[in-house]
């Protein structure tokens, strides 16, 4: 371990507790050009994107913050090749039950967002495995996206709402912000202050459509295998820089 990293191991000296965010996400994006860049096959970059997943969760609990959702799989990335899905399938399930004993030890709470049921079954079986074994857990609240899109949450929501209201518990105009949430994935999670997405690329790619409607937006170049304490440093440093106004004028 470097000094540097030795030094990263407490919130960063140069940050204020009481701005942190409470809840950060992560578009974690950038694998495939990582290993590239090396000469390795594109799909060689995703068990270094896992280390350093690993090593953001662990950074987030240490610096004490509440809550980090991560978008590991999306609904569109079924298009890709079938070994590469394959992969990152095997990945997430070795992730869930490697890294179960340092969630118990860390308290951390494993939960997930997505078309869980469509997922490899052997994945499903550990889903519930972490998800039960870590839901007492009340450190930080860890989610992770797989199969996630945001739209199909929008329309789930729509859906749920929808039968509500054909079985008449529910009038259409008491539809409100409150009684829409309810059926989103994650009703009660509060929305990311802090998006962070890696690889530069500047979209959002289906990913918490409704919930990061004020969320600050951090871009970086860096490709997310590369994405360290340092850069999470400097993602939270940008981010106490903002002035978040939520459409008033400056306070
Ligand atoms: C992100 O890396 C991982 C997933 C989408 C699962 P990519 O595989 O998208 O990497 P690039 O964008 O091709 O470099
Ligand atoms: C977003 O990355 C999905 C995940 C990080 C899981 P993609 O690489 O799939 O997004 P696009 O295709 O560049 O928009
Ligand atoms: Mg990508």
């Amino acid at each position: 371990m470097t000094l540097m990293q030795m030094q990263l191991q407490e919130l960063p000296a140069d940050l204020k507790r009481e701005r942190l965010p409470r809840h950060v996400a992560v578009i974690m994006d950038g694998n495939g050009r990582w290993a590239q860049r090396r000469g390795l096959p594109r799909i060689m970059g995703h068990p270094h994107g896992v280390d350093a997943l690993r090593e953001l969760v662990r950074c987030c609990d240490d610096w004490g913050l509440e809550a980090l959702t991560v978008y590991a799989f999306s609904t569109e990335n079924w298009k890709r090749p079938q070994q590469e899905v394959t992969l990152i399938m095997t990945l997430i399930e070795q992730f869930m039950r490697g890294e179960l004993p340092e969630m118990m030890e860390r308290d951390i709470r494993l939960e997930l967002m997505g078309s869980l049921q469509e997922l490899p079954r052997s994945l499903q079986a550990q889903i519930s495995k972490s998800t039960q074994a870590t839901h007492a857990n009340r450190g930080l609240q860890f989610r992770a996206a797989v199969n996630y899109g945001g739209r199909q949450e929008i329309l789930h929501a729509c859906k749920a709402l929808a039968t509500q209201v054909q079985l008449g518990h529910i009038q259409p105009d008491k539809i409100d912000r409150a009684s829409f949430e309810r059926h989103l994935y994650t009703p009660d999670l509060c929305y990311p202050d802090l998006l962070i997405r890696t690889s530069g690329e500047m979209r959002i790619s289906n990913f918490l459509l409704w919930q990061v409607a004020y969320s600050e937006i951090y871009i970086t170049d860096t490709l997310w295998p590369d994405f360290d304490r340092a850069e999470f440093h400097r993602a939270l440093w940008t981010y106490q820089q903002r002035d978040r106004r939520f459409g008033k004028v400056k306070s």
